[in-house]
């Protein structure tokens, strides 16, 4: 494996869930791989779950990481190609990216979106040039549209949780005070496509994720109506995608409650976190027995270690 930016680059499905439960009971048998070996982690935009379990990932597999937090630690950077650099930024992807590249055999990225250009937001422009010229595997770490370590670890908890072969999930939006991209959605709705799951979502109008990936998607915009019998409740709220990158709504009648759970067939709640409490999610939700955010993000170690097992065995 040469880069993880979307589902398509798991191949299979089956067998990487097979391979994350092998991880998970025993998380140090391959660390052996990564001897030698470095992941150098690129961080420009915050991070607690995805900058903390990849670093264990990468160490379980018996890798040495360097973090850099490029909007506190390093040069400003520019990507535009044929600009004049008379401005504050003194270095070029260009350059940054093959040095970088220089340093390590993995290299792991966490971009954000802009949320006002959809066209360069969409085709992935910086995780695309590090594709380009670093020179070794790229993993994403959530890029401008897609969060792919989330939602596969989001799958293999569902895995672990479901009580039946077929469950339904329910992605729902959910009200936040400030503009959020679509990746984990998006992402969350490819990985479900691909999976043996009655997936559901809810939103309000003008909240249509990229029609590209919702074909063949149910959509209910009765929120109430699509917890009925739900399995699991994954909320997330993300910004318009038509609109792009407005908040139209912040409508409080949105946020998952125990009513609202009352309907559901004592569904899982799931969040990728970090999470508004009572915004997103009452208390009372979030702290009940059937929250289950807390082992989804345990879970980020193993689905980081699938993939980067994958790509150190093809080094
Ligand atoms: N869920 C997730 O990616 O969390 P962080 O932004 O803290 O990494």
């Amino acid at each position: 494996m040469r880069q993880f930016l979307t589902v398509d680059d798991i191949g299979d499905v089956d067998s990487a869930l097979t391979e994350a439960r092998i991880l998970k009971r025993n998380p140090h048998g391959f660390s052996y791989l990564g001897k030698n070996k470095t992941m150098i982690l690129l961080f420009f935009n915050s991070s607690l779950r995805t900058r903390l379990s990849t670093q264990k990932a990468a160490r379980n597999l018996g890798m040495e990481v360097i973090v850099l937090d490029v909007n506190k630690d390093s040069w400003k950077l520019e990507s535009e190609y044929g600009v004049i650099m008379d401005g504050d930024k003194p270095e070029h992807l260009r350059e940054a990216i093959p040095v970088i590249g220089s340093y390590c055999d993995i290299i792991g990225i966490r971009s954000f979106a802009s949320l006002t250009d959809k066209e360069a937001d969409y085709t992935e422009e910086l995780i695309n040039q590090f594709i380009e010229f670093s020179g070794v595997p790229i993993v994403s770490l959530e890029s401008a549209t897609r969060h792919p370590l989330q939602a596969f670890a989001d799958l293999f908890t569902i895995e672990e949780y479901k009580r039946k072969s077929k469950p339904k999930v329910v992605l729902t939006w959910a009200p936040h005070p400030r503009a959020l991209p679509q990746a984990v959605a998006n992402s969350f709705v490819e990985w479900m496509k691909v999976s043996d799951v009655d997936l559901v979502v809810t939103h309000p109008e003008g909240y249509e994720l990229d029609p590209s990936l919702m074909e063949g998607v149910k959509v209910e915009h009765d929120q109430k109506k699509a917890f009925e019998n739900a399995d699991f409740i994954y909320a997330k709220n993300w910004s318009s995608f038509t609109h792009y990158g407005q908040i139209l709504s912040k409508d409080r009648s949105w946020t998952v409650d125990e009513e609202k759970m009352a309907l559901t067939n004592e569904a899982y709640f799931m969040h990728c976190l970090p999470v508004r409490r009572n915004m997103v999610v009452s208390d009372g939700v979030i702290d009940s027995s059937r929250s289950i955010v807390i082992p989804e993000a345990a879970n980020r170690v193993v689905s980081a270690q699938v993939v980067l097992k994958r790509m150190l065995e093809k080094l």
